[in-house]
């Protein structure tokens, strides 16, 4: 095994932090449609989506290093939210768990002389920054507009437009196919 005992239980142990990232996110789509906000929802699904690309990174990097990625046990996500304020709350406080997770990893890949995970998990960090400024903006953007029924037309517009971009291939998707 190239990985060493300690690397390989901690990126086994971060695959639950991804997929429950990637369920959280489908949960909050699912409540966003449901609501009538179609630009958050679709925002959403494209976190989703693109959470599950992170999880799939750190399963394959596992085995592809002679170690055995373990499916994680999944964790039933919230389904209601008692606003779109909430559920972006609820977003930005999981990356910045996300964040301190791949942070404590990136330290212990340090300790190991581990250099190839700590490589590896550079993408990472570049990732959860873009992701909490991200969820940071949207969260500023909703208190400046504020909450009621117009400006949230207009906070839906806002997500739509982020979907959008990301959809056409913006920064992070191209990041993601060099880092492959
Ligand atoms: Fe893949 Fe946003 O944590």
């Amino acid at each position: 095994m190239i990985i060493t005992k300690k690397v390989e239980k901690a990126l086994n142990e971060h695959l639950q932090l991804e997929i429950n990232a990637q369920y959280s996110y489908l949960s909050v789509a699912s409540w966003c449609e449901r609501e009538g906000y179609e630009g958050a929802a679709q925002f959403f699904y494209g976190q989703s989506s693109e959470e599950n690309t992170h999880f799939m990174k750190f399963f394959s990097y596992i085995n592809e290093m002679g170690g055995h990625a373990l499916v994680p046990e999944l964790k039933k996500p919230k389904y209601e939210f008692k606003s779109i304020v909430e559920a972006v709350e609820m977003a930005l406080s999981h990356e910045q768990k996300v964040t301190k997770a791949i942070y404590e990893m990136a330290a212990l890949t340090k300790k190991e002389s581990d250099h190839a995970t700590e490589i590896f998990l550079n993408f990472f960090i570049d990732e959860q920054k873009e992701e909490e400024v991200q969820f940071k903006r949207i969260l500023d953007k909703i208190k400046l507009i504020g909450g009621g029924p117009q400006s949230l037309y207009y906070i839906d517009k806002e997500f739509e437009k982020l979907a959008n971009a990301a959809a056409a291939g913006g920064g992070k998707k191209k990041k993601e196919k060099t880092a492959e």
